[in-house]
């Protein structure tokens, strides 16, 4: 399978995990490729400055914080104009400050998918992570496993 990991991050937190994730699979033996949404200027101009091309990878991990309780701006645009392959699996990884999901992690989710809907996804798994929780640890154990653990999935 052809893997691609593409993260949106301001701050490292999210590559960090997606990095982890890339790692995971590497091990495996898959093919991995980790690319980076950027936006020009984070806090002046949030316009796309890196789009990373999307329709060679059968498996897609995308990776993005929530903001403002939503899929942040710039992944919004990139989703919106990003070409991925029909019927591409999917799965979403996020990260969050707040210490419950329903604080932006599920919303966060729930509007990648839909962002995609026009490639018919199969979104096979996501993981939602509390950067400051104490539960963070299992939070990231259970992300990746399912994220990176196709077993029974497909
Ligand atoms: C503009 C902005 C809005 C945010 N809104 C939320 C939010 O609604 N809910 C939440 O839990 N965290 C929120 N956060 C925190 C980030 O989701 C969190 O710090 C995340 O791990 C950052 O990921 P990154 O380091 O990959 O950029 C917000 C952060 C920023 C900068």
């Amino acid at each position: 399978m052809n893997i691609g990991i593409i993260v949106y991050s301001e701050t490292g937190n999210t590559l960090a995990l997606c990095e982890q994730a890339r790692d995971i699979l590497t091990g495996y033996g898959q093919t991995v490729t980790l690319a980076k949404i950027t936006c020009n200027d984070i806090k002046l101009d949030r316009t796309l400055r890196d789009a990373p091309a999307a329709d060679r990878y059968d498996l897609v991990i995308l990776g993005t914080p929530v903001q403002g309780f939503s899929l942040p701006v710039p992944v919004q645009d990139y989703l919106a104009r990003a070409t991925f392959a029909q019927g591409v699996k999917l799965g979403v990884l996020v990260t969050q400050y707040f210490k419950a999901d329903w604080l932006g992690g599920t919303r966060t989710v729930r509007q990648a998918v839909a962002a995609l809907a026009r490639f018919e996804p199969v979104f096979y798994g996501a993981g939602i992570v509390h950067v400051r929780s104490r539960k963070r640890d299992e939070q990231v154990n259970a992300a990746m496993r399912a994220l990176t653990n196709f077993e029974g999935k497909f």
